[in-house]
């Protein structure tokens, strides 16, 4: 329903999901504006870009891994219609991968930690099978071999987003979303039917809601001679106790990630880096040879349940807040577009983001009076 004149939708924040938002509201006709002074240059500059809905579903998170689930299912139409839209030959343009997760422990303590994960895993229904050594080793022959065993979930996926973003801007800048470059430090500041926070870490200042930023120290390696690296899954890694991740790229990259620090500046540290290589060798010895081409710091937008914050603003209806997506935000782009769009369209919270709306922030739970506790 175009309108002439006023903007239908100010959008707040030109990472994925702000760019994915304004395209799929642009799709169904609406006026929209993102505002953003230098889009992509938070989170996703820095993610990995693991679509793991299986191998990062965690203990006592369970609506949030069913809207993992939800998104990773959305994912492979997202980027054929991402990658349609702006003009790629197809998702491999995108990065896009399905090889899956292997799982790996390298000490019987690592095995032993990964082991209880992927049994919880399992026990929700989710495909994720176990492996010795030799079957391990038989899919990815350059892991150490020490290396344990482990476990492959065969549905997770990855994309990269450094190849996302800039298809996203373009699909949307087609479907006629205008780029505004200015930040935007007050809602009152915007004159839109609705506006849409979708600022990660900066949404806490915009709305005051308890995100808070997470640094995550992260390598970009390469391997020699521009080749693909010599394996093909994720690894997620058990390491004496710490885990790491290991996403191999065709064009030579592998993203090594990642620190979880609670603090908010971006030193990356000696330390940092020691450990995220020491672990990277220690599971793929062969990544000593790699150049090791960048060094990065970012931070993840956490909320106080690690899930994100999904709807609208319980005293302003007509602010929707799309943050806070923590460890998951380029897996759940799909989903939070495809849902905020269809919250502008119908003004109904759909059930499935119950658990997630700002208000469970602001809720008073009923306390329990003096009588009830004795
Ligand atoms: N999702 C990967 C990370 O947060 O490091």
């Amino acid at each position: 329903m175009r309108t002439t004149g006023r903007t239908d939708v100010a959008v707040v924040g030109g990472g994925p999901i702000g760019l994915a938002i304004a395209w799929r509201a642009a799709q169904r006709g609406m006026r929209v504006l993102v505002h953003d002074p230098d889009p992509g240059s938070g989170a996703s500059g820095v993610a990995a870009g693991m679509l793991a809905p299986v191998a990062e579903a965690s203990f006592g998170e369970e609506a949030l891994t069913r809207l993992l689930l939800d998104s990773a299912a959305r994912w492979p139409r997202f980027a054929a219609e991402v990658a349609a839209a702006a003009g790629l030959t197809g998702v491999a343009d995108l990065g896009y991968r399905t090889e899956g997760t292997l799982v790996v422990g390298r000490t019987a303590d690592d095995l032993a930690q990964a082991r209880r994960l992927w049994t919880y895993q399992r026990g929700l229904g989710l495909p994720i099978t176990a492996l010795d050594a030799t079957g391990l080793h038989d899919r990815e022959p350059l892991l150490a071999p020490r290396v344990r065993g482990g476990a492959h979930a065969p549905d997770d996926h990855q994309v990269d987003p450094r190849r996302l973003v800039p298809a996203l801007r373009l699909a949307a800048l087609r479907s006629g979303v205008v780029l505004v470059s200015a930040a935007v430090r007050d809602l009152a500041e915007l004159d839109a039917g609705t506006v849409v926070v979708a600022a990660g870490c900066g949404a806490a200042a915009l709305t005051g809601l308890p995100i808070r930023p997470v640094k995550g120290q992260i390598l970009r390696l390469r391997a020699p001679g521009g080749e693909p690296p010599a394996f093909r899954h994720v690894i997620r890694g058990y390491n004496d106790g710490r885990t790491v991740y290991l996403v191999p790229r065709h064009d030579g990259e592998v993203v090594v990630g990642a620190t979880v620090e609670e603090r908010a500046d971006h030193t990356v540290t000696a330390g940092g880096v020691l450990e995220l290589l020491r672990d990277a060798t220690d599971l793929v010895p062969e990544l000593a040879e790699y150049e090791l081409a960048e060094t990065m710091a970012g931070h993840r937008p956490g909320t106080p349940d690690n899930a994100p914050v999904i709807g609208p603003l319980a005293d302003r209806p007509d602010v929707i807040v799309a943050s806070g997506h923590y460890r998951h935000g380029i897996l759940l782009t799909p989903v939070t577009a495809e849902r905020v769009v269809d919250l502008l369209t119908s003004g109904v919270v759909d059930p499935a983001l119950a658990p997630f709306t700002p208000d469970r922030f602001t809720r008073t739970e009923h306390a329990p009076s003096r009588e009830e506790i004795r």
